[in-house]
């Protein structure tokens, strides 16, 4: 199972390094309560919000240099950090896997990434905890790695059948702004119009690049579910795997 939790849950979007303390302790708890119950294997990837968006505003147009990549990292690595004491205060055993030094890009796109260190984790019971990025690129010297790009590229290579990326939406919202219940690659092109960016800083194309990554997921008949993780409970009931949200899935 893979669950994203949204830099929009967990930071201050509008401010630069700001985190929301509240929503990681509770997020966390809800991730705890689950571990107990179960042995299902859990990955979390989590969004850098504004840990990360202001400081990668700076070099996503001229590229980013040594310095660049040091200070977007170091910014989510923050985040992260706060993250695991969190998890770990709440009884899970989480370890953080930084794409930075497990990964490869290539144009943007991933070409490597150290899947069997997560297996390992997997295996331990431990609960690998991975976050958006700037990562070394084969073409570009370093580029943006984002959640959302990060959740189909695990979900494939590790066969994940639960995929959940919690954000601070209801779900997919139409123009009216009611909840789509389930979107389709068919479906898709039509909606699509109806989806834009995020409403912050944000360098990874919000909504829209989110819904996008998880149709070509579902393409691949992985489907997953867009929820509002800022509701109380509702990580909860996505690990448990209630109807929540908008449902992706080929058909
Ligand atoms: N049709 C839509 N449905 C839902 N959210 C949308 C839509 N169009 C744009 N958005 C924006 O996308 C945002 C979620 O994207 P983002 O800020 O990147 O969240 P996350 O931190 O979960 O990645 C919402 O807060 C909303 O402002
Ligand atoms: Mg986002």
């Amino acid at each position: 199972m893979i669950l994203k939790i949204g830099g929009s849950v967990i930071t201050e979007k509008h401010a630069v390094s700001k985190a929301k303390r509240e929503e990681i302790d509770r997020i966390a708890h809800e991730i705890a309560q689950f571990k107990i119950n179960t042995t299902e294997a859990l990955v979390l990837v989590h969004g850098a919000g504004s840990f990360g968006h202001p400081q990668a505003m700076k070099w996503v147009n001229e590229g980013f240099d040594a310095q660049g990549v040091y200070l977007t990292h170091s910014a989510v690595k923050e985040l992260n950090s706060m993250v695991l004491d969190s998890l770990n205060r709440a009884g899970v055993r989480a370890l953080p896997v930084h794409p930075l030094s497990s990964c490869l890009l290539e144009n943007g796109k991933i070409v490597d990434f150290q899947i069997e260190k997560l297996r390992i984790m997997l295996d331990r019971g431990i609960l690998p905890v991975l976050h958006g990025d700037v990562v070394i690129d084969r073409l570009k010297g370093a580029a943006v790695l984002s959640g959302d790009r990060i959740i189909p590229y695990l979900a494939t290579a590790m066969n994940a059948s639960k995929i959940g990326a919690g954000s601070n939406v209801d779900g997919v919202l139409d123009n009216k702004g009611a909840v789509i219940k389930k979107i389709t690659p068919i479906s898709f092109v039509d909606i699509k119009k109806q989806i834009s960016g995020a409403a912050a800083t944000d360098v990874t194309g919000g909504m829209l690049s989110k819904v996008s990554e998880l149709i070509e997921l579902a393409k691949n008949g992985i489907s997953s579910r867009i929820f509002n993780a800022s509701r109380k409970g509702m990580v909860s009931k996505f690990l448990y795997g209630e109807d929540v949200g908008t449902l992706i899935s080929d058909k």
